[in-house]
């Protein structure tokens, strides 16, 4: 299991966040990033080239595989604002108190184990009147969707680096103390168990 993860995993994850279904949802969620940005858990860069250049000030992006960050195709230099990677998960984020405006999560939810801890580390970085931008595939709407994802859900977290198919999006981020003030959802083209999408803006409440 340690090759795949080092070696299989990172080109899965890359192959498949890099889909035109997705990338229609990065369109809709990255624009709004704006001043000090943190991205948390960037895995191969797919965001980049949809900050608006004008907007973002300086980029911090954190994932816990470096070996994913090594599939990024972006060339940084080409960015008019500096990105610096450090490796570190969502729950021990090496950053101060109130240091950025915009936080940004993109299928990262899925993966992160400790959701309580990641938000908790969340509303300690992010200003007080920052924001939250999310996209994330979750629990599906109905029942019979929701059964498939608990039945395939033991194999894939196991294959799919730790994803979980069938979190509920806009609870676990309300009951950690933000309030979503914008939120769309619908099934993307892909496969259904993992393609029910949540995507939005939250603040802390
Ligand atoms: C499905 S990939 C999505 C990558 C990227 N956000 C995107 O939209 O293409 C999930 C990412 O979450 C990262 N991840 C896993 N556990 C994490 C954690 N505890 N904190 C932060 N990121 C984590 C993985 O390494 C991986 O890069």
């Amino acid at each position: 299991m340690r090759l795949y993860n080092k070696y299989v995993l990172p080109k899965l994850i890359d192959w498949a966040c890099r889909q035109n279904s997705s990338k229609k949802q990065r369109e809709k969620v990255i624009p709004y990033a704006y001043g000090n940005v943190l991205e948390i858990g960037i895995g191969s860069g797919l965001n980049l080239p949809f900050y608006h250049l004008e907007n973002v000030k300086h980029l911090t992006a954190i994932d816990p595989s470096i070996e994913i960050w090594n599939q990024n195709k972006c060339n940084l230099k080409n960015l008019p604002f500096q990105v610096d990677f450090m490796q570190a998960s969502a729950e021990d984020i090496p950053a101060k108190n109130n240091s950025f405006d915009t936080v940004v999560m993109t299928y990262t939810l899925c993966s992160i184990p400790d959701t309580i801890a990641a938000f908790k580390e969340i509303k300690r970085v992010l200003k007080t009147n920052g924001q939250l931008l999310f996209c994330e595939h979750g629990k599906a709407p109905d029942k019979s969707t929701q059964k498939w994802q608990k039945i395939i859900n033991p194999a894939w977290k196991v294959l799919g680096g730790g994803c979980t198919l069938h979190k509920d999006i806009p609870s676990i981020i309300q009951n950690n103390g933000f309030k979503i003030t914008k939120m769309d959802v619908m099934y993307i083209p892909g496969w259904k168990p993992a393609s029910f999408n949540y995507w939005g803006v939250a603040q802390i409440k």
